[in-house]
């Protein structure tokens, strides 16, 4: 018997309907108050929220409760035990017709996601990448009549979109957002991470708190 094995693959956590309709509406009319927006370093249709507090608004303390076990569950994938987890930083998008989000992976953090406010058009859809790294040559196959499996693509595109939809997925994978051909794209994103992660009784701590 043959058995193909995908070796080392990578957890991606998927949830659908994460927030109901009305929920994701009422977030939306919040975020869009929010004024004080920082510009997207490449995009002048993409803004950010400054960090929001996730007591800054009832709908973010619950949308907390409901990533929590999912960090954990997540979590338990990559390091193979349920872990105290937080959110360390929590932020909106706001992306015009047009705007994009340059290709970027979230430092000093485990566990990233997106959760779209509202229905993300499926031309900007976060796509997630295969890392890029390397100065060497390298060699493909590529052209028509070339199927794209999951060993030799390049890109995949999350199936999520929706709006009150999430995606959660390890901070070291590469992602972006293409050019948007639909409406308003409304996002929050965020980091979290682990109390600590030990290698048998030798343990680093991490903290949410800010360094000054
Ligand atoms: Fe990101």
């Amino acid at each position: 018997m043959d058995q193909l094995i995908g070796l080392f693959p990578t957890p991606f956590l998927s949830c659908t309907g994460l927030l109901d309709a009305a929920e994701a509406a009422e977030l939306a009319a919040w975020l869009r108050m929010q004024s004080d927006q920082v510009p997207n370093s490449r995009s002048d249709r993409l803004t950010h929220s400054a960090p929001l507090r996730l007591d800054g608004h009832p709908l973010l303390a619950m949308l907390a409760e409901r990533l929590a076990p999912r960090l954990v569950a997540l979590g338990e994938q990559m390091f193979g035990a349920a872990l105290d987890w937080s959110i360390k930083e929590l932020w909106g998008n706001r992306m015009a017709p047009g705007g994009s989000q340059g290709v970027h992976r979230h430092a000093n953090s485990f566990i990233s996601g997106v959760v779209y406010v509202t229905t993300s058009d499926a031309s900007a859809r976060t796509v997630f990448l295969r890392g890029l790294g390397g100065n060497d040559f390298a060699f493909s196959h590529a052209g028509p009549g070339v199927e794209v499996t999951a060993f030799n693509a390049d890109r995949w595109v999350a199936p999520a979109g929706d709006a009150g939809d999430a995606v959660l997925f390890p901070s070291y994978l590469l992602h972006e957002v293409p050019a948007n051909a639909g409406g308003e794209r409304l996002t929050l994103a965020f980091n979290a991470i682990p109390a600590q992660l030990a290698s048998w009784d030798y343990a680093i701590r991490f903290s949410t708190g800010r360094s000054s």
